[in-house]
């Protein structure tokens, strides 16, 4: 470090003792020690950075934060995106989408089945995200696991046939795709309306993209967004993806996260899928998730 940095960090705050864990023969890794609750000097958020990319899911343990701090913090890696279903962000708080299957007054207070389908935040858009933050409010006491798979790791083990199959070609991505097919019991879903669906025209990305920041490439196609591959007949775009999604979530890819009182999870969408493993419904589980912005993906 040098010596500008250092003062520069006691400037911005202290420097906190934290560690950084990674998942024994997995993608992720823990943060223990590190309150986000307080200032993060721009020493140690340049290790949260390198983590980030390193590790591509962080697990933040026991963060006693607030709307207001978890969306200052997910600024400082971007631009906070606002997700098109208006009925479930956070009053006054609109950076944040509630995560949830609690229903008051008949009404679900956020979107219940949020990550039903394997699926990176926001591929829907020109612009996907970068990562996304998901902060435990209330857990069940049994389920409501998310699961990651690195999709890195997918493109470097994918067999020569299936990589040159789709080196250089382009998918349709939209956010109607399974939008009303429901997996669990409950149908939280909203009519969208015509502002809503304006907002969420299909877009064409690279189905093998390459991480902005590290140069990393990584399969980008998910059964939750993907429709199809451009260029090809119905026939053989469909089996051709359902090749790509069973290789992308292989066992050995994956992390399941288990959810403990007041984690906060961060990911990258440029190279992991995730998926929402689901919970009893009588069982309470909300979360609040803000977005950051990416790149076009290339
Ligand atoms: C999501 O896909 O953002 C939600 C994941 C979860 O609820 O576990």
């Amino acid at each position: 470090m040098s010596l500008a940095s250092v003062s520069l960090a006691a400037s911005e705050g202290a420097a906190q003792a934290f560690e950084v864990r990674p998942f024994a023969g997995r993608v992720g890794a823990e943060i223990i020690g590190l309150d986000l609750s307080k200032p993060v000097n721009s020493v140690d958020f340049a290790r949260i950075h390198r983590a980030h990319l390193d590790h591509h899911v962080l697990v933040f343990r026991d963060q006693r934060i607030t709307p207001e701090q978890q969306i200052a913090f997910s600024r400082r890696f971007g631009v906070l995106q606002i997700h098109v279903l208006k009925q479930f962000l956070l009053t006054g708080h609109p950076e944040i989408l509630i995560v949830s299957n609690i229903i008051e007054n008949g009404q679900s207070i956020g979107l219940g089945d949020a990550g039903k389908f394997w699926h990176s935040d926001l591929s829907y858009k020109e612009l996907p995200s970068l990562g996304s933050m998901l902060h435990a409010q209330e857990l069940p006491s049994e389920g409501g696991d998310t699961l990651f798979a690195d999709q890195h790791k997918a493109w470097d083990s994918l067999p020569e046939a299936l990589r040159k199959a789709v080196e250089g070609r382009s998918a349709a991505h939209s956010y109607t795709a399974r939008y009303s097919e429901t997996k669990f019991e409950g149908n939280w879903r909203p009519t969208l309306t015509a502002e809503q669906l304006a907002q969420v025209n299909e877009v064409i990305h690279p189905v093998v993209r390459k991480h902005p920041e590290t140069g990393r490439k990584a399969l980008f196609v998910s059964e939750g967004f993907t429709t199809r591959i451009v260029g090809l007949p119905e026939d053989e775009s469909r089996p051709l993806l359902a090749e790509l999604y069973a290789h992308s979530i292989r066992e050995e890819n994956i992390y399941r996260h288990q959810w403990q009182p007041h984690d906060l999870v961060f990911w990258d969408n440029r190279s992991l899928i995730h998926l929402a493993a689901g919970c009893p419904n009588h069982l309470r589980r909300k979360l609040f998730r803000t977005t950051i912005q990416g790149d076009a993906p290339f």
